[in-house]
């Protein structure tokens, strides 16, 4: 369920919520300034980042709360900090069965940035974040989401503010249903499953039009590639389009593609078993893409931008491709398979191809692509390529606006050396097993030819729950990036 968030003069609750920068503590509180001014004195309260102190005041029968909250050193102040304290906040509030808060302004944070609508977007974005949890196989007991509603005091409401809330509203509600979308097992998210959402979508809005190409279509446009990694597999393949054609009627659309395998077993060269169980989150570009259509339709945004989702499951059987098979791609490349666990890149060829009909401003592809990207960048940032430095620019600036972090990395010609082939135009593994991350963004790189880039979010599309503010399992990454790249 999505907080309501409210700006007012009054107070909704008897639980008052402040943020402060550590060394510099003011509070806008008359009534409590003694009891304020004891509890810095006395340490008890420091404001480290993240930090959450709550203090109760009885008043007879009356329970008031005073709720401290850290953003630590104003100097190293970001909105991860942001959300790392509403992480924290989110969970003691829940602790103490806390539904309804009032929370003051916090002027300090907001005069970090460009305008108060900044720091508020973000506001709302991690606390629909920490406010979620993923419990639809539990049977009893749990409750998906636990605030109910916020009110913004010492606040002077204006309309741009009001927006704001309204748009970071939809948003935020098209993450979590990213984050539902990533969370539930492949036995559900089928790749018919997803076909059938994007006609849903479609249906809701007039806007949208949704095309979903059958495997005779596939083979009709030449989808070696698609057709290829799913062949092992009980479900078809889907090739989703969507198309969003609200803006200026022949200005260039933007076309984002997301990898979605609804389970990667690795197929016949077979993964491990060791948290095989976590690929059904291989679907997470998709996701992200699906989520971020649901979003641009409910805000009615004014541009041209098409979503390509190939989608199918990467299994082993008597059908499956094989090691040494030789694929067709849409754009007539032909790929030589030398590890059938490298099949998102193989998917992605397909619909790279694809996009080249539209002849697209740009094209950004959203991949869980590879574990090599995890080693190189953790959990923080997604690894960002291209072939345009002005785009690769934008949504590395866009990242860090809205706390989706990207970091650039290389991806010198020379590198597509690694990835010839030598009986097949291009083979889909490397010669080596270093730099696997550019190396995959190499071999992406074969099938555009129109400004473009690649995000690999194989380590950030997933929590491990150390981030507070949001819980074990998808962490709806990308979502928030796309609408941002396109306003
Ligand atoms: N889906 C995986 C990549 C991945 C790994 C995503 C961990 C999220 C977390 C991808 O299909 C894959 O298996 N990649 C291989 C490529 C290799 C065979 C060149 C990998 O990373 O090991
Ligand atoms: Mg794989
Ligand atoms: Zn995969």
């Amino acid at each position: 369920m999505i907080i309501k968030f409210t700006i007012n003069k009054q107070k909704i609750s008897s639980n008052t919520v402040y943020f402060a920068f550590e060394k510099e503590m003011k509070f806008n509180s008359p009534d409590h300034d003694k009891i304020l001014k004891q509890i810095i004195s006395n340490k008890e309260f420091e404001a480290g980042a993240g930090e959450v102190f709550s203090y109760p005041l009885m008043d007879g029968k009356k329970l008031e709360r005073l709720i401290l909250v850290g953003l630590g050193e104003k100097e190293n102040f970001t909105q991860h900090t942001l959300g790392k304290a509403i992480g924290n906040l989110v969970k003691s509030l829940e602790k103490k069965k806390i539904t309804q808060i009032d929370l003051d302004w916090p002027e300090g944070a907001a005069s970090k940035y460009k305008n108060r609508e900044q720091i508020m977007a973000m506001l709302v974005k991690y606390f629909n974040l920490a406010n979620y949890k993923f419990i639809a196989y539990q049977s009893k007991g749990k409750e998906a989401s636990f605030i109910k509603e916020i009110n913004f005091i010492n606040l002077p409401a204006s309309d741009k503010l009001k927006k704001v809330i309204a748009e970071m509203e939809v948003i935020g509600q098209a993450i979590n249903y990213t984050r539902d979308l990533v969370n539930h097992p492949s036995n559900k998210i089928t790749p018919q499953y997803f076909a059938d959402e994007a006609a849903d979508l479609a249906k809701k809005h007039k806007n949208l039009e949704v095309k979903i190409l059958s495997q005779t279509e596939m083979i009709k446009q030449g989808m070696g590639g698609l057709l290829g990694v799913s062949a092992g597999s009980q479900h078809k393949p889907q090739f989703i389009i969507l198309e969003y054609l609200n803006g200026k009627k022949g200005a260039k659309p933007k076309v984002f593609v997301g990898k979605t395998i609804t389970f990667d077993s690795g197929g016949i060269s077979l993964k491990p078993g060791d948290n095989m169980d976590e690929m059904k989150m291989d679907m997470a570009g998709g996701g992200s893409v699906l989520g971020a259509f649901k979003a641009i339709c409910e805000l009615g945004l004014k541009v041209n931008v098409i979503g390509l989702i190939p989608a199918c499951e990467n299994m082993p059987s008597g059908k499956a491709y094989k090691p040494g098979d030789i694929l067709l791609a849409a754009n007539h490349k032909t790929i030589e398979v030398l590890n059938t666990d490298a099949e998102g890149r193989i998917i992605l060829a397909d619909a790279l191809s694809y996009a080249q009909k539209y002849k697209p401003e740009f094209v950004i592809d959203l991949a869980t692509l590879t574990g090599a990207c995890l080693v190189a960048l953790g959990t923080l940032r997604a690894g960002l390529f291209g072939n345009n430095q002005a785009l690769i620019n934008q949504i590395d600036k866009a990242g860090i606006e809205i706390d989706e972090l990207v970091w650039p990395m290389p991806l010198d010609n020379e590198y597509s050396d690694l990835i010839k082939s030598k009986i097949a135009d291009v083979r889909n593994i490397a010669t080596t097993r270093y730099g696997g991350a550019i190396t995959g963004a190499a071999f992406l790189k074969e099938f555009v030819n129109y400004p473009w880039s690649h995000l690999d979010i194989a380590g950030v599309a997933w929590s491990d729950g150390s981030k507070s503010w949001l819980n074990h399992g998808s962490s709806g990454f990308g979502v928030n990036l796309i609408l941002k790249l396109l306003k």
